[in-house]
């Protein structure tokens, strides 16, 4: 099967597949308006930092290009309220904010530059940006392959945790590019992946697109990862990121802290992948990282239909954690491997 497309720009409309359905079903999705572009983040029909990023950037030319209210200055206005109701789709992948600012500070550029610039032009070269920044997105991805290649080519068994695919960017991924990158060299990777409660990103997605590619995928559930690691197997873990300090913290999916410290126990080398659109250099450790708390039903419901946690007892469901920068060996970026110590380092690639 060819590779699964997460998001693509078609017949004027923004097509995604719709992850909650994976893997029963592979159904792509038209997106028509910034509603519906809300709405698919928010509940992960789109998920994955870079690849809402790419989503919110064309959910804002969907918001804006219906705007039939007069002059430029009322236009920004409706634009920078448009970003502002996208950007409340999800709190912790920076990737959102990222690509919002990015299009909202475009967007006034234009204007101030083009006195005589018309909503007409201002909304096609919106449309334009967005579509630069998910061909960027590809790059990117191909980056961080080649870069993340280097560090695990000799590393035949993977651990990862969550997805950090191509479902979760525009093409490769980010923690999984090196291993299709390896691929595309004839290097063999196996990969473990953690199934990742409570949403099944592992189980439902990376192992999907994996075994999809021909690449042996092995599904384990989270509380098995550190005694696979004991098994000796695991040579190096990947992951992906949603938000790293300027200390090298990172945010990424719950249960990665986890991981991570199993991977020091066993002196197994652990690193995150993510590109420079992943980094809030503003925020100084990950204590500032706001973590996203999601709702009961997903704990407490397997597959969203049996009851699994009786009525009375409460659920707690952080949806992110940070893993401290100490655990980890290296952050991989389209600019390069970075390596500790992450706050003089980060500076001088990002
Ligand atoms: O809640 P999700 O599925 O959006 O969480 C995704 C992750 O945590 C990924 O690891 C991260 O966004 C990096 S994707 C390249």
């Amino acid at each position: 099967m060819a590779r699964l497309k997460t998001i693509d720009w078609q017949n004027d409309c923004v097509k995604l597949i719709d992850q909650t359905l994976l893997p029963n079903e592979i159904r792509y999705i038209d997106i028509v308006n910034a509603e519906s572009m809300y709405e698919a983040i928010q509940v992960l029909r789109v998920r994955g930092a870079p690849a809402i990023g790419v989503a919110a950037a064309f959910g804002l030319y969907l918001g804006v290009r219906d705007f039939d209210g007069g002059a430029v200055g009322s236009f920004l206005d409706f634009v920078d309220d448009r970003v502002a109701y996208l950007a409340s789709s999800r709190p912790t992948a920076i990737n959102l904010f990222w690509a919002l600012d990015r299009m909202k500070k475009f967007t006034h550029d234009q204007a101030e530059s083009c006195t005589d610039i018309g909503i007409g032009t201002l909304k096609k070269r919106i449309l334009d940006e967005a579509i630069r920044i998910f061909e960027e997105d590809k790059r990117m991805c191909r980056a961080i392959g080649e870069h993340g290649f280097e560090l695990i080519k000799d590393k035949e068994c993977i651990l990862t945790h969550c997805n950090a695919g191509g479902l979760a960017t525009s093409e490769l991924g980010t923690a999984l590019a090196p291993i299709y990158v390896g691929q595309e060299r004839g290097v063999k990777f196996r990969v473990f992946a953690d199934e990742t409660r409570p949403l099944l990103q592992g189980a439902r997605i990376t192992a999907l697109e994996l075994s999809e590619a021909g690449i042996p995928v092995t599904v384990i559930c989270d509380n098995m990862a550190a005694s696979v690691m004991a098994s000796g197997q695991i040579k190096a873990c990947i992951v992906g990121a949603d938000r790293i300090a300027a200390n090298g913290d990172t945010a990424n999916k719950i249960g990665t802290y986890g991981a991570a410290i199993s991977a020091a126990y066993h002196k197994i080398p652990f690193y995150v992948a993510a590109p420079s659109s992943t980094f809030d250099l503003k925020i100084k450790s990950g204590a500032d990282i706001p973590i996203e708390m999601r709702g009961r039903e997903e704990v407490a419901l397997l597959g969203g239909v049996k009851k699994s946690v009786p009525d009375k007892a409460e659920v707690f469901n952080p949806s992110f954690d940070v893993t401290p920068a100490e655990l980890i060996a290296a952050i991989i970026t389209e600019k390069g491997v970075i390596y500790p110590p992450y706050t003089e380092n980060i500076v001088k690639i990002i």
